[in-house]
């Protein structure tokens, strides 16, 4: 198959879908693959690799589009890509449909196939090409929130781990899924005091069975939260409820029982955020301030740190792209059922229910199309 991987054009997005590594695995098979000129450079990745490594490289977007049977990518297409897609051209990427009605129905027009990383789904109902940027998440929330915690930059001025003789800082995780889990982790390698909660009993036991001696579990509710918060010096938002907006387990009022220089990662803020008063930043300028308490709320953290993230990512991605290399869009779909659950627009017809809901269009089973 002939696979295009396109420089990623949206804005601050620094990740490349395929890595100099993807692309010798994809030579292995027999494939072609077309990279388009410092398409990896800002996951530090250089032209030369890519060559090494087999690719052939393109200068122009036009001409990956142009000559690609698959298009591997990372986030969804940008209106100035639209006219680029072809009818049946097969596109393996981030699309977030549901968001976007404008992308839906660009998608619909071109007749592309669009195989959705975050809708490609386990039988355990886990979404494995959305777990690596969680991960990545998590773990920097911790990072950010340490040196937000720094009084330069209003932060408490408490350094987390403390030193012998001074205590450590307190860390208050929501939510102990991907997110919260590597945040722990992260906050309890450095020695900080952490209270991970969460609402699920079974979580809440798994996470008490492999956490450190410095990470205490403890149920979320009301009641517990505004204690907690009153102590905390960092509160990371990790909570998520499939298909929901996050709730708001910090309200307004509650900033003013926290002291001043705390500080907030509410790395939940993509799905409404589960601290009332966080609305999206961005990394040119991640925190404000209400009633004395850093808020961090950017959308999209992993872009900071893009040669982890691409890697991250292409671990998750690679495997699914070379079946769909290797077999062709439909045969892989129809042998792999988490393939099968990344199908969205394909041939102009919206094959996945959610998208269809989100924009009222009419629904096709995902079967009439393999
Ligand atoms: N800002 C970013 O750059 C970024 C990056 C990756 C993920 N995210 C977001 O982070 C959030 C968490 O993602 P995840 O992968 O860890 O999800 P996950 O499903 O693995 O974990 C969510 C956890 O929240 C728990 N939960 C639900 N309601 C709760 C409540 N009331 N109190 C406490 N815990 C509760 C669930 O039981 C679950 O364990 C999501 O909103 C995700 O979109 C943001």
């Amino acid at each position: 198959m002939i696979i295009g991987v396109p420089k990623e054009i949206k804005n601050n997005e620094n990740r490349v879908a395929l890595t100099p590594a993807g692309v010798a695995e994809f030579k292995k098979y027999g494939h072609t693959v077309y990279v388009q000129s410092t398409a990896g450079e800002g996951s530090g990745f250089n032209d030369d690799e890519y060559i090494k490594a087999g690719a052939t490289l393109l200068p122009t977007i036009e001409e990956i589009y142009g000559i690609a049977e698959m298009i591997v990518k990372v986030k969804e297409p940008i209106a100035s890509e639209y006219n680029l897609i072809k009818k049946d051209q097969l596109l393996f990427t981030y699309f977030h449909f549901a968001s976007s009605e404008e992308l839906t129905h660009a998608m619909i027009k071109q007749g592309a196939v669009c195989l959705a990383y975050e809708t490609v789904e386990k039988a355990d109902r886990s979404l494995p090409l959305l777990v690596p940027m969680s991960e990545v998440a998590g773990r920097m929330a911790i990072q950010e929130g340490a040196k937000y915690l720094e009084k330069p930059l209003k932060g408490k001025g408490i350094l987390l781990g403390g030193v012998p003789g001074v205590p450590p800082a307190k860390v208050l995780v929501l939510g102990g899924g991907i997110v919260g889990t590597q945040a722990a982790k992260m906050a309890a390698g450095l020695g900080a005091r952490v209270v991970i909660m969460d609402v699920s009993l079974p979580r809440l036991r798994y996470l008490s069975d492999i956490m450190p001696q410095n990470v205490v579990t403890i149920m979320s509710n009301e009641y517990n939260i505004r204690e907690a918060i009153q102590e905390a010096d960092l509160i990371v938002g990790a909570v998520l409820i499939p298909g929901a907006k996050a709730p708001h387990l910090i309200t307004r009022d509650m900033l003013k029982t926290m002291r001043p220089g705390t500080v907030v990662v509410d790395v939940a803020v993509d799905q409404g955020g589960c601290i009332e008063t966080c609305t999206p930043t961005t990394h040119e300028n991640p925190t404000f301030i209400i009633d004395d308490v850093v808020h961090y709320c950017v959308a999209n953290m992993p872009g900071a740190v893009p040669y982890t993230s691409t890697l991250a990512l292409t671990n998750a991605t690679l495997p699914y792209a070379i079946q769909l290399a290797n077999k062709g869009w439909q045969k892989a779909c129809a042998e792999n059922e988490e393939l099968k659950k990344g199908l969205n627009v394909v041939d102009g017809k919206v094959v996945y229910q959610g998208v269809a809901d989100a924009w009222g269009l009419a629904y096709e089973s995902v079967e009439t199309v393999l």
